[in-house]
């Protein structure tokens, strides 16, 4: 069992980190792939999910967050799809280009985005990693995540609030609906546009932009899911993307809301930067999911604004912290990974909050677990067996 194994662990010191006056350099995401869900969550391996940004107009507010949710076209969220379409977009872009990409990590960015948060994080995590062609991939440990739903829910079967947690998760889905349209604005009708209202929210669709970035010298690929684009998309490969990313928020009507929504800031800033999404566009909503008013943000300039806002001093956070505490982390479950004499099996990666802490023992000895698919393994296999032969 997993506490037989030796605990290699990782000390988050927040102090060192925020007293750091440097920032690990980091090489801005370039996307060098892309995939979709379609509408029934099937997998494409093109950019048929994209959405433009074009929000809900100024007569359209305040606007219901909670209408339509009776009809809501809900994804089954109780499989885990481990990185498999990752690798499979990946794989699919090795066979155009005949060489596998020099990435030395590959994981979802909501992975990343939660080693970026965690000398912040309050809430822990696992995931799951393996070694293999010298590249480590990470993937949500969905037990732990199920697991904790599970718990969530039980808490919101006692939860008096007027609106269920269900509810309120839809209203974000119903803002996305509100402020995309499935094509370029000139080429969607006003109707069209109009009736953006009565459409059926639906989560399975989804565009997923894989990149290639750089944080600390190390090479990441990273893939994610992104909300909308604001113009259109350039035909140059690897140039900057004009990406939105779309998040509601509640109103801010208290210190304690700012609170509050600067702590959230930090996510949609780090979820953003991983991904180079340069616009934040947050839907204010009251507390009955009524959108009253919509902001941008500058993922670049956000935790400036933070700084700004929190004169109070009450609870800010510094971008650096982020970067290098991710840097570092990365470094050390390579280093590790690397030095184990086997090469092989599954790794834990364990968020402790007491003492703030990152874990890393084996759970398998042997093989990938699920987080590779088989296809991916006997195409790099293959891959590698040609690049010999060549050499040979
Ligand atoms: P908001 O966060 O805007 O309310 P994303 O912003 O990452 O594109 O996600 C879109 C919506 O999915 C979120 O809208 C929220 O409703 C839901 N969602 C995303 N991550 C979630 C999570 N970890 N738990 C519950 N709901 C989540
Ligand atoms: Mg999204
Ligand atoms: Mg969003």
């Amino acid at each position: 069992m997993e506490q037989n194994n030796d605990i290699h662990q990782f000390f988050i010191d927040v102090n060192r980190l925020t007293a750091a006056t440097t920032q690990a350099p980091v090489k801005r995401p370039r996307e060098f792939t892309c995939f979709s869900y379609d509408k029934y969550h099937n997998l494409r391996l093109d950019d048929s999910s994209l959405k433009w940004y074009y929000p809900p107009q100024a007569h359209e507010l305040p606007a219901n967050l909670s209408a339509g949710f009776d009809k809501f076209d809900k994804h089954d969220n109780s499989q885990d799809e481990h990185l498999d379409s990752l690798l499979t977009a990946i794989a699919h872009h090795e066979q155009q280009t005949g060489e596998a990409i020099d990435a030395k990590f590959v994981t979802w960015r909501g992975m990343m985005t939660k080693f970026m948060g965690s000398p912040y994080d309050e809430d822990g995590f696992e995931m799951n990693a393996t070694l293999f062609q010298d590249c480590v991939f990470i993937e949500e440990n969905w037990g732990f995540k199920a697991g904790r739903e599970a718990e969530q829910q039980q808490q919101n079967g006692s939860w008096k609030g007027p609106v269920s947690q269900q509810q309120m998760q839809f209203w974000g889905y119903k803002f996305e609906t509100l402020a995309t349209i499935p094509r370029p604005w000139g080429e969607t009708s006003r109707e069209e546009i109009e009736n953006r209202d009565g459409e059926v929210v639906n989560n399975k669709e989804q565009y997923c932009s894989v990149v290639r970035s750089e944080i600390g010298g190390k090479v990441l690929c990273l893939g994610g899911e992104v909300d909308a684009i604001w113009d259109c998309k350039p035909k140059t490969p690897g140039a900057k993307i004009d990406w939105v990313e779309l998040k509601t928020s509640k109103v801010i009507q208290s210190g304690r809301d700012q609170f509050n929504f600067n702590r959230k800031l930090m996510k949609f800033w780090a979820q953003s930067f991983l991904l180079g999404v340069p616009r934040i566009i947050v839907g204010f909503r009251d507390r009955d999911g009524m959108l009253v008013n919509i902001e941008e943000y500058s993922t670049q300039k956000i935790d400036e604004q933070v700084r700004r806002e929190s004169s109070s001093g009450k609870w800010t956070w510094r971008p650096w912290v982020c970067v290098n505490f991710a840097s570092e982390v990365l470094d050390w479950i390579q280093q590790t990974i690397r030095a184990d004499p086997q090469q092989t099996g599954v790794w834990r990666i364990r968020l402790q909050k007491k003492p703030k802490t990152i874990e890393l023992f084996k759970v398998e000895e042997m093989g990938h677990g699920k987080i590779l698919t088989e296809e991916f393994v006997n195409w790099r296999t293959r891959l590698a067996a040609s690049n010999r032969s060549q050499e040979g």
